[in-house]
């Protein structure tokens, strides 16, 4: 097998870590970066030896010996036309959730892929967090029995929930429980979502023009219930503290999990209490990786090198995202929102039901 010649749009915390996994990666021979951020770029740049780095993304997406790109800039707006010229130019790509803004522009990207035989991926990271991968292998293999109903509550830190808002009005059900739309349609498929009922509550953040908090319960085609809780308010803590806590019922057998990271604590005068590697995607520790994210880098380095295919089909990201619009409207609303939701002119906005 040839090395891997491999690009990364946007070195900023994801991009970073995508950028040392694939550096450290023997699939990798050799590493080219893109980033606005001069002093970042040069920071990655150092840190994994990359042979180029330009402030000029279209300059990767231009260059006929790389293979792959992994696209992690904000703001999110940018995910499509970036994924678009890169899949054009017949780069396999790793796109950061959220896949595009419409689904419209999903289903492009999605099609291009397709006709031209690329790996196409979204960065649903929680899929390779062992606990969320035990839930699905023990559903898979029967140890639950039927499922029966899902629950799955996450919240982070109102510092790290600021900056997503910064750069996009997306909501706390796009940009937050999007992972576990994406858990639970993957553990319960092919079941289908049928109703998406929603309500956002407001607090801290409201004059930020953003709630809190939003709850989602989707019924699928067979009667399942998944409930997921979003928030973005915690107090500052930990550097983007994370918390989840995840009940699946089955006929046979529940299985139920603490992801609040609370079995580290770390007190010092300085920060007081602290809870290291309590982030999302997780952390270096020296030579060792704590958390999802540099698994699942390497796993689409390994689907590009061996032409396997990729954990996250973009059609259940596409799924997920239709789940989330379908939750904003709701809360928009108050109604019940049923699915298929179509895509036509009339599709609501992501925007509206945060700042209406
Ligand atoms: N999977 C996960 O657990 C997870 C966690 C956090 C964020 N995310 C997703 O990853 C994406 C990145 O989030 P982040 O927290 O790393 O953001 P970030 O702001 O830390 O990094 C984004 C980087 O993109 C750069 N950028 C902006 N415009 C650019 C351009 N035209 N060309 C090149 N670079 C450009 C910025 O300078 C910045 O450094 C987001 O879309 C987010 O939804 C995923």
């Amino acid at each position: 097998m040839e090395p891997l010649s491999i690009g990364i749009i946007g070195t900023g915390w994801c991009g970073g870590i995508r950028a040392v996994a694939s550096a450290n990666s023997a699939l990798v021979g050799a590493l080219h970066l893109a980033e606005v951020n001069s002093e970042r770029l040069a920071e990655v740049a150092e840190q994994t030896g990359a042979v180029t780095a330009t402030a000029d993304w279209e300059l990767l997406v231009d260059d006929p010996g790389i293979d792959a790109l992994m696209i992690s800039a904000t703001p999110e707006t940018l995910h499509y036309p970036m994924a678009k010229a890169a899949l054009d130019a017949g780069k396999h790509v790793l796109l950061e959730k959220p896949i595009s803004i419409t689904l419209d522009e999903a289903d492009d990207l999605i099609r291009i892929a397709e006709s031209k035989g690329l790996k196409f991926t979204v960065g649903y990271s929680q899929r390779f967090n062992a606990k969320q991968a035990l839930v699905k292998r023990s559903i898979n293999d029967g140890t639950l029995g039927d499922p029966v109903s899902v629950l799955v509550s996450r919240h982070i830190t109102r510092s790290l929930g600021a900056k997503i808002g910064s750069r996009t009005k997306l909501s706390p059900a796009a940009m937050g429980a999007t992972h576990d739309i994406d858990f639970s349609l993957w553990c319960l498929d092919p079941r289908k979502p049928l109703r998406v009922y929603s309500q956002v509550a407001w607090g801290a953040r409201q004059d930020q023009g953003v709630p809190d908090t939003q709850v989602i319960v989707i019924t699928m085609d067979d009667g399942v219930t998944v409930t997921i809780g979003a928030g973005w308010s915690l107090p500052p803590g930990y550097p983007n503290f994370s918390t989840t806590w995840i009940e699946f019922l089955g006929t046979e057998g529940a299985l139920i999990m603490d992801a609040s990271h609370k079995d580290i604590v770390l007190n010092t005068i300085k920060d007081g209490v602290q809870f290291p590697l309590s982030t999302m995607p997780g952390e270096y520790v020296d030579h060792v990786y704590a958390g999802p994210m540099e698994r699942e880098t390497i796993h689409f380095l390994e689907a590009v090198a061996y032409d396997r295919p990729v954990m996250v089909d973009p059609r259940l990201a596409r799924l997920t995202m239709e789940v989330y619009i379908a939750a904003d409207l709701s809360a928009e609303t108050g109604q019940v929102v049923e699915l298929p939701m179509g895509v036509d002119e009339s599709q609501p906005s992501l925007l509206s039901a945060i700042t209406g």
